[in-house]
């Protein structure tokens, strides 16, 4: 058990993430964490300390969990029961779409609900004067978390607008050529094809398998299609389609020696699994963060290298002063300033959770349901996610042999409250299944056993 001080010092530090020292003074009244939602998360610190792993560090930031995989975690039930009750659900719905958009834990909308509530008191002192400096600390814990400098990190509404400025503000000429993967998400390739129309610039597609498990072929595929003319790469760090994940260390180091840009499309990726900005080598990343660190809908980021920043027109205009600062892609017009600062208690959710034990969890129970298809599927399951793999994380899709995915996700929705995403592409299909950390065991066997049922007896 946590002594007292103990958790006294967790509560505080859950709290910290929006009370910083030194920026005290920009805040309105400190936020008031929901007092059930800050009793499940110690209960699961209380956990954590029985199995010897302290979620509470003396060092800042104090309730940080291990960024490395921790697999101890990944079954222990005790943990993750007061995890799932953390969130407000209709569990008559298993919800096996959490990739599309995730629900936030209940503490983190109360948060943004008190501060709509505030603003709406009086907008232009409560939301412009005390709410909206507040982005400065989501911007420092963001930066934090990604590995860059405060100075390199730019609070958006989603991943499409974070992409989509990149594509539309790099400076392109007519004859130029781009390089996607027929994988790319289908609004990146709507805005490249867009820029073709406009300006005359040249898309070109690679493709690669699914699943693949020997990533060099991807990095291969994009060195092939680069010419003289290429000025850009563009790929997602994680593909929504299947979950594979892409060598985007090595597509950058091999694009950059040819002196071609990449950007970075990580969607899927920042809070699913743990990285740095230095493990990856990009100058560009923009990521939603309504899906995977479990942040209120209209939240993302973009990062851009500071020695980048003045060659990116902004989407929304800016004066030639803020030509290198990364607030220049701030500037949106009105907009509630609720959502983005209750990033931060997302943030500090995610922190309590610990990057590594939460990837270990989503890879569990994408393994609990996958494994068991292959095993009890009649052999004519296939998984098009590499499993036991650095290369594929917590999203995973299937395909049965002589089951339609669009009639059998069809009848997993229809007839038995089961969300899901069945994925129809070009060189493949299947059914997209995301579960996240406040699914249970036995949702996802329920998920399974419906599977195995339509296998053995059809859906008709
Ligand atoms: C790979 C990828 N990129 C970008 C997006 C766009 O995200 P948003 O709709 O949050 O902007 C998605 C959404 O699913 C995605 O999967």
């Amino acid at each position: 058990m946590l002594s007292r001080m103990d958790r006294r010092h967790f509560v505080s530090a859950l709290a910290g993430a929006t009370a910083a020292p030194g920026l005290s003074s920009l805040l309105a009244p400190a936020p008031a964490f929901a007092p059930g939602a800050i009793r499940r998360l110690v209960d699961a610190a209380d956990v954590a300390k029985s199995r010897g792993v302290d979620l509470i560090r003396a060092d800042a930031p104090a309730w940080a969990g291990s960024a490395a995989l921790d697999t101890a975690f990944a079954s222990d039930e005790e943990f993750w029961e007061p995890v799932q009750r953390a969130f407000d659900l209709d569990r008559t719905w298993i919800n096996l779409n959490n990739g599309g958009c995730s629900p936030a834990p209940t503490h983190v909308m109360e948060q943004l609900f008190r501060d709509l509530k505030y603003s709406n008191e009086l907008p232009v002192i409560q939301m412009w004067r005390d709410l909206e400096p507040r982005i400065e600390i989501v911007r420092r814990e963001l930066a934090s978390e990604f590995g860059c400098d405060i100075e390199e990190m730019a609070i958006t509404r989603n991943a499409s607008e974070s992409l989509e400025t990149l594509i539309f503000g790099l400076d392109l000429k007519a004859g130029d050529e781009v390089v996607v993967s027929n994988q790319n998400y289908p609004r990146m390739l709507t805005a490249w094809r867009q820029r073709a129309r406009r300006d005359g610039i040249v898309v070109k597609e690679i493709s690669f398998p699914v699943p693949t498990t020997t990533p060099h072929l991807i990095t291969d595929k994009f060195a092939a299609a680069i010419t003289p003319r290429t000025k850009v790469i563009e790929f997602p760090h994680i593909t929504n389609l299947t979950g594979q994940i892409l060598p985007v260390h090595d597509i950058v180091a091999m694009a950059r020696a040819k002196n071609v840009q990449v950007l970075v499309d990580g969607a899927h990726a920042f809070a699913q699994f743990p990285f740095k900005r230095d493990e990856l080598g990009v100058d560009y990343y923009g990521t939603s963060l309504h899906k995977w660190l479990l942040a209120p809908i209209g939240t993302g980021f973009l990062y851009v290298r500071k020695d980048k920043q003045k060659s990116i027109w902004p989407l929304f205009a800016a004066g030639a002063d803020q030509d290198d600062n990364i607030r220049k892609f701030e500037e949106i017009g009105t907009h509630p300033a609720a959502n983005h600062n209750a990033i931060a208690v997302s943030m500090t959710f995610h922190r309590a959770l610990g990057a590594g034990r939460k990837f270990a969890r989503l890879t569990y129970l994408r393994d609990r349901w996958a494994k068991r298809l292959l095993a009890e599927g009649q052999g004519r399951v296939k998984i098009l996610t590499p499993l036991d793999s650095p290369w594929g994380g917590g999203i995973g899709n299937f395909s049965v042999d002589g089951l339609d995915p669009a009639k059998l996700g069809n009848w997993l929705f229809g007839n038995h409250r089961i969300v899901n995403t069945p994925i129809t592409h070009a060189e493949f299909s299947g059914i997209r299944i995301t579960p996240n950390v406040y699914t249970t065991l036995d949702e996802i066997d329920r998920f399974s056993e419906l599977v195995l049922r339509a296998i053995k007896s059809g859906i008709a």
